[in-house]
């Protein structure tokens, strides 16, 4: 994971190293450092910890120069420690570097038999060597990096700095992202769009084997062989205001309470209310690639995993669509079958996620046909896939995703829609109360965030205390169960299950007493009554039942110790109002436990390595 950042321009680049490193903090966390090329040399400072250790240690220690390149870290290889924090120094070369060097224990070998001394633990400071040793040897900087990167294998974005070289950064990348900013008498670098938007909206996605040369005036692109590339900047929608807290006390409360914007946003031109459909111009596909379409295989991770659950249902009931949802990690390398007539459908937040994007390019290879489901405008995922269906959340900070999966629902329910149609499964009235109920729903969200927010802030001051809780429902709920439990694991700390409701009984079951509280979705759809029931088997075993129940559905309100309410919506719909309760839920048990919120422990947003 870690987060990368450059600068080059007439400013001092300390200050626009760290308030970019403050945007890529929920890349990782571990620790953080800057190089800056000051007259006399570059000057290095690293700190381990969150990014207020390095602020600090930059008071004691003032850089001066408008050079440099910044880190932060979520460890893989070498601890968290100073001696392991990024930048990585060999004679006058400093590095930066997000991802994973494969082979770097052979490369740490091979330099160590010719005398270099390796101080850390990282993958990382063996590419500084590599890099010197070609300087060395007579090479310019650009050639240097160039001749460093054929040793190498695995996934890396780099910027490089010299103090023997000219004001300038050279980057470079395979696998792990990289962006670059351009703007009057600057150029810019970071892992991603929100660590530059207060400079520049003017940015340009690099590819994959392709390294740049960052100068005041502009940068230029050039193959790892050396052959020039011309790529135009793109202007980025996304405002910087959009990635602050805007009064919130974290982004992840900002972002859950964003959710109606979110759906709005994503939903914007691509309901078609008079033809009861959703537009073909906006899916990606063509009317015969959905005629096309033997089955769909929904590739994810983490939440987007989730999201792709209720993907799957929504297509065997809505397209009457073979469709199997995989967790990307494990879909990757098991020679899984897949070839021509799958659509996969890779879902992502970010657009890198290295497993996801991995075995999307595995099935694309064999022959399936890959639509991607991202947030990130121009992402690794989007760019290898034959089309994009993005979703417009706008940027996403908090590292547990609220928003973005809201958003991702709204995509894999139009999408389904918009297959139904075209595959005769769904008639013009049902794609009509699909369509009319999906443009009511951020309305629907809107009204209750607060009082919910308020109930659910006061249930969880009463349970924070729980050791285990469970999530339990049937159906669309299912997925939602698994979010749940998924939010609260990730930012409270609490042993978490989503469940089946059904599947109860065969194992969690053993676990409840009157200690564990149950949170059990019960809105009013087919699985109603056995989910009634279900609810009832936790209560005979004491255990405290949290419903989340319809508005005024006092026969189920009955039967829970306490209950949060949500609007009743068209059965197929109910996810987008189920969930929001949970995430309050996992927000307020964080806030209440004081734990990081936006930071949890171990976590990271962007998870490219495998
Ligand atoms: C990390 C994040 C999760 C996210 C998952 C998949 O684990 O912490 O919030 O759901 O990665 O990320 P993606 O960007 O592919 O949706």
């Amino acid at each position: 994971m870690c987060g990368i950042v450059g600068y080059v321009g007439s400013e001092q680049a300390a200050p626009i190293l760290v308030d970019g490193l403050r945007r890529l903090e929920y890349r990782g966390y571990d620790s953080a450092g800057v190089a800056v090329r000051e007259p006399n040399g570059i000057q290095i400072v690293r700190a381990v910890g969150k990014l207020r250790n390095l602020e600090k240690a930059l008071e004691d220690k003032h850089l001066d120069g408008s050079v440099g390149i910044g880190h932060t870290r979520w460890a893989t290889h070498g601890r968290p420690s100073k001696v392991n924090a990024h930048p990585h120094v060999a004679g006058p070369i400093a590095v930066v570097h997000n991802g994973i060097i494969e082979n770097h224990l052979e490369l740490r070998a091979e330099l160590e038999a010719e005398g270099v001394q390796i101080t850390s633990d990282t993958d990382t400071e063996i590419v500084s060597h590599l890099i010197h040793r070609e300087v060395t040897a007579g090479h310019d900087l650009v050639t240097a990096v160039r001749r460093a990167l054929e040793h190498v294998d695995g996934a890396y974005a780099i910027a490089v700095l010299s103090e023997t070289d000219q004001e300038r950064i050279i980057v470079a990348k395979s696998s792990s992202p990289l962006v670059l900013g351009v703007s009057e008498g600057a150029s810019y670098c970071a892992s991603d769009i929100p660590a530059l938007l207060p400079y520049t909206n003017e940015m340009v996605f690099l590819e994959d084997g392709e390294v740049a040369v960052l100068e005041a005036g502009g940068f230029s692109i050039s193959t790892l062989a050396g052959d020039p590339i011309h790529r135009e900047a793109q202007k980025i929608s996304w405002s910087p205001v959009m990635a602050e807290k805007a009064g919130y006390k974290h982004f992840m409360l900002k972002e859950i309470f964003e959710q109606p914007r979110a759906l709005e946003d994503t939903l914007r031109g691509r309901l078609d209310r008079e033809n009861a459909d959703v537009s073909s111009s906006e899916i990606g596909l063509t009317e015969d690639d959905a005629k096309s379409i033997r089955r769909v295989i929904l590739l994810a991770c983490g939440t987007s995993h989730h999201a792709t659950i209720a993907g799957k249902y929504w297509l065997e009931e809505l397209a009457r669509m073979p469709a199997i949802t995989e967790l990307a990690s494990e879909f990757r390398g098991r020679d899984a079958v897949v070839g021509e007539g799958d659509l996969v459908i890779a879902v992502s937040q970010s657009g890198e996620t290295i497993d996801t994007l991995m075995a999307a390019k595995e099935a694309k290879e064999r022959g399936a046909k890959v639509l991607a489901i991202a947030n990130v405008n121009g992402s690794a995922i989007p760019r290898m896939a034959d089309a994009s269906f993005y979703t417009h959340a706008g940027p996403e900070i908090g590292v547990a995703s609220t928003k973005c999966f809201m958003a991702q629902l709204a995509n894999l329910l139009m999408f389904s829609i918009w297959l139904g149609r075209r595959r005769g499964a769904l008639s013009e009235g049902e794609a009509g109360e699909l369509v009319e109920g999906l443009a009511r729903i951020p309305h629907l969200i809107d009204e209750r965030l607060k009082s919910t927010h308020e109930t659910v802030a006061e249930l969880a001051r009463h349970y924070s205390g729980a050791r285990d809780v469970l999530f339990l429902g049937r159906g669309l709920s299912y997925p939602m169960a698994l979010e749940g439990a998924l939010k609260l694991k990730e930012i409270s700390y609490v042993h978490a299950e989503g469940y089946a409701a059904g599947e109860m009984k065969h194992g969690p079951i053993a676990l409840l007493d009157a200690e564990v509280p149950v949170l059990v979705l019960a809105p009013q759809d087919r699985h109603y009554e056995r989910v009634c029931s279900n609810l009832q088997e936790a209560r005979a075993r004491e255990a405290k039942i949290i419903g989340i129940t319809t508005a005024g559905d006092l026969r189920a309100q009955s039967l829970c110790d306490a209950f949060v309410e949500v609007s009743p919506t068209v059965e197929a719909l109910s996810p987008f109002v189920t969930v929001v309760p949970l995430q309050l839920y996992a927000y307020c048990v964080a806030d209440h436990k004081g734990t990081d919120v936006d930071q949890p422990r171990n976590l990271a947003k962007t998870v490219t390595v495998e």
